[in-house]
């Protein structure tokens, strides 16, 4: 893969700046309610070519569309079913991503070669200034290096694009801090090919949900193949928080105090799974920056959204 030459990396406030990098086919990360994105024109070969190269990202591997507006999602796909169109009525905008038959205006490389695009609008205000401000839909995958986690802050942006990327807007950290929930709506069930920041219950209420037969998922939604979410240290899914050992060069996040909590290197109890999605991937890049080995996450039940935040340890668990 070619490496990314060194550029200047602009910090901005300014939607209406942000989106003149856009227009000239440049990269810029801003931020949504899930995590921050990596955006570029959906319509502009050359430029979605950039995020693959910026990110050291498989080719292989699709984005997803970010729209301005409802009325945008058939600008990008070839058939809104009636599935879709439900969904679309009870959480767009918001943390959904839906896969549909992709219209011929989607370059290939924004599909990895699919027949299929996967299109989202988020609820961030910045966000959807910056899509007003640009007037193209933008492929955005989160804002890291391919096979790190995703970026909740700016600076976790920096940290990981700077030098790499044209252009940074800024905004606070992200709210829900987990990926959007994916969902294939080509047929009449809503198929859970990634769980995230919207949980399975909310859309069982609108439609039948299933999960993916065993080996249906992995041509469905390429990017589960892949390492993902993942800290450099060793993550160990802990039930009983009790049953750990603490070590300086461990740390834990979890609902309970665990025993020794002091002898951390890093100690985060939170209040509830809300509170744990907000702060997961930021904690793990806090403890590979301390030289942290061993993360120790206690497992939420599993309803909501600790649904997501489970297959997001056990992806960094397994590696
Ligand atoms: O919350 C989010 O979804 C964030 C923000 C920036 O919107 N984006 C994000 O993008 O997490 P990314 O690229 O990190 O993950 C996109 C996921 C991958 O698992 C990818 O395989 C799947 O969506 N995907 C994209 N297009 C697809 C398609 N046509 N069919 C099936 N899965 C698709
Ligand atoms: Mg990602």
């Amino acid at each position: 893969m070619v490496e990314s030459p060194l550029v200047k990396t602009l910090l901005t406030t300014s939607a209406p700046e942000a989106a003149e990098f856009l227009r000239r086919g440049e990269l810029v990360a801003f931020p949504t309610e899930t995590v921050y994105g990596l955006g570029a024109n959906a319509f502009d070969a050359a430029a979605v070519e950039r995020i693959f190269v910026a990110k050291s990202r498989p080719a292989d591997n699709p984005l997803i569309v970010h729209v301005a507006s409802i009325g945008e999602v058939a600008r990008v796909t070839r058939e809104i079913t009636p599935l879709a169109d439900r969904l679309i009525g009870a959480f767009f905008p918001g943390p959904l991503t839906i896969v549909l038959p992709r219209s011929a205006d989607v370059p290939d490389i924004v599909t990895g070669g699919l027949e299929t695009v996967a299109v989202r609008m988020p609820r961030h205000l910045v966000a959807l200034e910056l899509l007003g401000a640009a007037g193209f839909p933008l492929c955005a995958p989160s804002a890291n290096r391919s096979g790190r986690p995703s970026p909740t802050t700016w600076s976790a942006v920096i940290d990981d694009l700077g030098g790499r990327i044209a252009c940074v807007l800024q905004g606070k950290a992200t709210e829900i801090g987990l990926e959007s929930t994916v969902v294939d709506a080509r047929g009449d069930e809503a198929v859970i090919l990634r769980e995230g920041g919207l949980p399975a219950e909310e859309i069982a209420r609108v439609a039948r949900v299933r999960f993916p037969a065993a080996g249906e998922e992995a041509p469905a939604s390429p990017g589960t193949r892949y390492r993902h979410y993942a800290p450099s240290a060793q993550v160990r899914r802990v039930v009983n928080p009790e049953e750990v050992r603490a070590s300086r060069d461990a740390a834990f996040i979890g609902f309970h105090h665990p025993k020794g909590a002091a002898e951390f290197a890093r100690c985060r109890v939170v209040a509830d799974a809300a509170e744990m999605a907000r702060e997961l991937f930021a904690f793990f890049r806090e403890c590979d920056a301390n030289a942290v080995r061993t993360i120790y996450a206690e497992l939420p039940a599993e309803e909501g959204i600790g649904r997501a935040i489970r297959d997001r340890l056990e992806r960094a668990e397994r590696r």
